[in-house]
């Protein structure tokens, strides 16, 4: 049934019956979104069905997977502390309606979603997109404060909004995510916990990306040696000047990271197997660019984003994100530097 209906027949009975203060209870708000009366389980069905209603979801509620969820133009809905909209079903919405989490409010979307609209996640507020959640559309996602406030667990190619960047003691993250290019480099002393006695830099990593490495090896079947993985700033610093001597700095400067603004500097990237192009066109690599998100990783360099990234195809050097995140990052088609909005 759709909602509009629905809220008809409620708003109806309700009419009819003579309104109690109890049924008003079961309302959310006194407009837009109705839940039906007299059932305390909280296991109700909502919607938002007249054109400026404004909505507030405080308790759990959900929507069936035969059922749909509109928003409206006009319409706004607030999902607040203690709020949980879980929708099964589709979900549609028109430009011009808003859907907003608060913070303690959670929306979880379990199968397609429409977003036409805007949807605002507020701090400490939560989206969880299911396994078989597909958020695309018109519309956007704003994060206002983490990235962690959205859990990924299908897919979104809706846009996303991200937060403004935020520099502390020389290292710069949006939404939580550590960002370390060009622009954006960070200390010399930056992750000193990781320094070792290996001035080849080679192997060590931070434990959430080598559990991550070791879950897409055995998923894989590949042995996906890590050819590089944290590299100090002293290791990055001789890596760079020789690459310079060797090369020249305009050649260098394409491939090769100044002190500082290396990834591996952070024990988050690793060079996986092959420092060669043609590594992705091998089955190796092509199953490393269609499935690594799913681990946590993106492929950090991408041939069509040079001029973003400003490096060279690197189709060897993943970045861990966690999973959440690197989905989002995938399935925007954007450059790291592009879904965090500081190209
Ligand atoms: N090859 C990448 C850009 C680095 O040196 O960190
Ligand atoms: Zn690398």
């Amino acid at each position: 049934m759709k909602y509009a209906k629905f809220l008809g027949i409620v708003a109806a009975a309700i009419l009819l019956c003579g309104c109690t203060d109890t049924q008003l209870k079961n309302i959310d708000s006194s407009t837009g979104i109705s839940t039906s009366s007299g059932n305390t389980s909280g296991e109700n069905i909502s919607s938002i069905t007249t054109e400026k209603s404004e909505g507030t979801i405080s308790k759990k509620h959900s929507i069936s997977s035969t059922d749909t969820f509109d928003v409206y133009k006009n319409d706004t809905v607030n999902i607040v502390n203690g709020g949980e909209l879980t929708v099964d079903g589709k979900m549609s919405s028109e430009k011009g309606g808003k859907i907003i989490i608060k913070k303690g409010g959670v929306l979880i979307l379990n199968s397609d979603a429409q977003l036409d609209c805007d949807l605002t996640i507020e701090k400490g507020g939560k989206l969880i997109v299911g396994e078989n959640g597909k958020v695309s559309g018109s519309g956007s996602i704003t994060v206002v404060d983490s990235f962690d406030d959205i859990e990924c667990n299908g897919s979104v190619t809706a846009k996303i909004v991200p937060p403004a960047p935020v520099t502390e003691n020389g290292v710069t993250t949006v939404g939580g995510v550590l960002i370390v290019n060009k622009k954006y480099s960070i200390p010399s002393d930056f992750a000193s916990e990781l320094i070792t006695d290996d001035e080849a830099g080679t192997g060590l990593i931070r434990d959430e990306a080598y559990d991550a490495l070791c879950a897409m090896r055995e998923a894989s079947g590949y042995a996906m040696s890590i050819v590089s993985g944290f590299r100090s700033y002293r290791t990055q610093t001789a890596i760079y000047n020789r690459n310079v001597a060797n090369y020249g700095e305009e050649e260098a400067n394409s491939w090769s990271a100044k002190p500082g603004e290396s990834e591996h500097q952070t024990g988050l990237a690793i060079d996986i197997t092959s420092l060669e192009q043609s590594y992705g066109d091998t089955e190796e690599g092509q199953w490393l660019a269609e499935n690594c998100h799913k681990f946590g990783f993106i492929i950090r360099f991408q041939k069509e984003k040079e001029a973003v990234t400003g490096y060279i195809y690197e189709p060897w050097h993943v970045r861990y994100l966690g999973k959440s995140t690197a989905t989002l990052v995938h399935d925007s088609g954007l450059a790291l530097e592009e879904f965090l909005g500081v190209n």
